[in-house]
């Protein structure tokens, strides 16, 4: 055999042998190979390739996409998202958030709903598949949308039925809940994670599941996810079944119905909280009527119909250090107390912020004061007060600057037409990328969960590229010099065939979540979502510039003044407009496949006028969910106007001259059927 024959085989051999591990690893979940001989085996593929650059083969861990890194477990797409809860800190929000709901169904005043109220157990959610009986698989949460697949680990787990014999049982399941540790057994843990909920994450996300066996992780369940033919009517009553089922619920969930029954609940069950076996961080509502929630819907990364009623902060007192600002992705400055670290309820805090310079004048706080400080769940700590019997002469009054402390533009506040009152809040005048920290701030952004997800490119990865001079615009990531990277401290060949890894993955990516990965300010996830659905795919977007015509946003259900005047703020500057050209280029940018061929596929509608048990929101979300659009001006595109009370008399003229089909409430139901 010659030199380049042996070599040759020797490469392929190694390919071979490394894709039968991956499949023992990620399909089988048999792994042979320890993690260190796993790397060892992925290392000498690529050095055999950086020694000979004739040698290539599709399955290398080179050729990054399709290869999952090692250490890492494999990903698996939830088939139903695992969204989060928005939060009611008090009766007012109660009443918003009832009042939201009674408004999207469009109900009378006094309706009343049954809540099924559950504590919110502060641990690690997971989703365990369930089919004819026994658990195939289990995933944490993830991004929500994307889970690790932890099965072996959740097996460990006593809580955790491996096979359900009842023959009510449902047949295709996904039942979710929560992992966590008793209290009592993280005493014996503390010398390694800040909180149990630290430790419950850690434990289960060990690569090694005899690891995870060792820590007494328990798991209550409280939802469902996938379920196919499910009859239940109400939340309660599935509770109810899980536990005859043998999973383990909270023996503190309950039915509630009026507001005040609510409050009057959570303020008994928040003096309790401390005596609880877990740590809980408030109460979760639940509409119980399974049909009104699926009516409901989700705005956002959250439920419609749920929320997290949080129990009051924990608090300590601490001296404040120094005060420094931090610079926002939208250049907001906010001031933040370096205090002398203080454990809060479990966490060490050494930050506190203090919101704006108004807040630091209103309560008069100052550098050496002692000041009290508040936490609640995973919100930032913030200062509540200062401690004026502890003041001394030695206090230093703040100044707060006028000048952005990153790149000397003068600092503002904006006027809100709506409010007529100056913003609490000053910002940095300076657009686009010209401010140091705001563009690393929109670098975080776009590299973060909710936007493109790139695994192993976090906060502390993007401020050390770009002190690396590594990146200076979004763009920059896809022409990383990993060559370099490798070089860096703390990084090696493993970790920067990950990174690659991550970033081929990222490419593809919806137009929803690419326009709000580019941080423009007041489009949040939401916003994004409407735009892209209104522009239907990228090449409409990469449209827009200085000229563009924005009268047809106007017409997007959900987008306003605010909205429309920051995304033309943002295309007026120079470098934003290149970002955009350049990522266009980069990435796989998708129009979101919303059920494509659902009923009203092809159809447009227009509706006007208040339907009856309905609100406009829903009738949107039915129609969009059956493929049909919304169209904003009659025209001879329009198929359907859906006409409720006091309609707009030119709009039914218009659409009866042209003869366009008028349709009530009933008949879109109709229609559907
Ligand atoms: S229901 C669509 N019920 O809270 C919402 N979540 O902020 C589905 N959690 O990720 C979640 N106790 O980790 C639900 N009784 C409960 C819960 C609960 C704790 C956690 C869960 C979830 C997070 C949402």
């Amino acid at each position: 055999m010659s030199g380049n024959k042996s070599i040759n085989k020797l490469y392929i051999d190694k390919i071979k042998k490394l894709k039968k591990h991956n499949e023992l690893y990620y399909s089988k979940d048999k792994p042979q190979l320890t993690d260190k001989e796993y790397d060892e085996l992925k290392l000498s593929i690529l050095e055999l390739e950086k020694k000979y650059d004739y040698l290539t083969d599709p399955n290398s861990p080179s050729k990054s996409v399709g290869f999952k890194p090692s250490k890492i477990f494999k990903k698996q797409k939830h088939k139903v998202p695992m969204l989060s809860l928005s939060n009611i800190f008090d009766k007012e929000d109660l009443i918003n958030f009832e009042k939201k709901i009674k408004n999207y169904l469009n109900l009378k005043s006094n309706e009343k709903f049954e809540y099924s109220v559950e504590p919110k157990i502060d641990g690690i959610s997971a989703s365990l598949t369930y089919k004819n009986g026994n658990l195939e698989s289990g995933v944490s949460r993830g991004d929500g949308y994307e889970g690790e697949l932890i099965t072996e680990n959740l097996k460990t787990i006593n809580d955790i039925p491996k096979k359900v014999h009842f023959k009510n049982f449902p047949k295709n399941i996904e039942i979710r809940g929560e992992v966590y540790i008793k209290k009592g057994d993280f005493e014996n843990l503390k010398h390694k994670f800040a909180n149990p909920r630290n430790a419950a994450s850690g434990s289960l996300r060990q690569k090694d599941s005899s690891e995870t066996k060792k820590i007494p992780l328990k798991f209550i369940a409280y939802t469902f996810g996938l379920f196919e033919n499910n009859n239940f009517i109400n939340q309660s009553e599935f509770l109810k079944s899980l536990k005859e089922w043998g999973f383990k619920t909270s023996k503190h969930n309950s039915v509630i119905s009026k507001v005040d029954d609510l409050i009057k609940n959570h303020e008994s069950f928040e003096k309790k909280r401390y005596e609880l076996e877990y740590d809980v961080d408030g109460l979760v509502y639940k509409i119980n009527d399974l049909k009104l929630q699926t009516r409901l819907g989700f705005i956002g990364n959250a439920p419609r119909w749920a929320a997290a009623h949080k129990f009051s902060a924990a608090s300590s007192f601490s001296k404040i250090l120094n005060i420094e600002i931090q610079i926002g992705r939208t250049g907001a400055l906010t001031p933040v107390a370096k205090v002398e670290p203080v454990n809060i309820g479990g966490v060490v805090v050494s930050n506190a912020t203090l919101h704006n310079e108004d807040e630091i004048n209103k309560k008069d706080i100052r550098i050496g004061d002692i000041v009290k400080i508040e936490r609640a769940g995973d919100v930032i700590p913030h200062v509540v007060s200062v401690d004026l019997s502890k003041r001394t002469n030695n206090t230093l009054k703040y100044k707060f600057p006028n000048k952005c402390p990153s790149c000397g533009s003068k600092v503002e506040k904006e006027y809100n037409k709506l409010t007529k009152k100056y913003d609490a809040v000053k910002r940095c005048s300076s657009e686009g990328f010209s401010c140091e920290k705001i563009a690393i701030e929109k670098i975080k952004h776009f590299v973060s969960k909710d936007a493109l997800n790139i695994d192993g490119l976090g906060k502390r990865v993007v401020e050390k590229f770009w002190e690396k001079n590594f990146i200076r615009y979004p763009q920059d990531i896809f022409n990383l010099d990993f060559k370099k990277i490798e070089n860096l401290e703390g990084w090696g060949a493993q970790s920067v065939l990950n990174l690659k890894y991550s970033i081929d993955k990222c490419k593809n990516i919806t137009l929803q979540k690419f326009i709000f990965s580019l941080g423009i300010r007041h489009i949040g996830q939401e916003n994004a979502k409407l735009i892209a659905r209104h522009l239907n795919k990228i090449e409409n977007f990469i449209k827009i510039d200085k000229n563009y015509d924005f009268s047809s946003f106007e017409n997007i259900d959900g987008i306003g003044e605010i909205q429309i005047s920051s995304i033309k703020k943002f295309f007026l500057i120079k470098e934003n407009l290149k970002v955009v050209k350049d990522l266009s280029k980069f990435l796989n940018i998708k129009t979101e496949v919303t059920n494509e061929n659902g009923k009203f596929k092809n159809l447009n509608f227009m509706i006007t006028g208040k339907l009856e048990n309905m609100s406009r929101a829903e009738a949107k979300s039915i129609i969009e969910k059956n493929s049909g659009r919304i169209v904003s001006s009659v025209n001879k595109k329009l198929n359907f106007l859906l006409v409720g009370d006091k309609p707009t008399t030119k709009k039914v003229n218009q659409a009866t001259e042209i003869g366009i089909k008028i349709i009530t409430k009933n008949d879109l139901i109709k229609l559907l059927n």
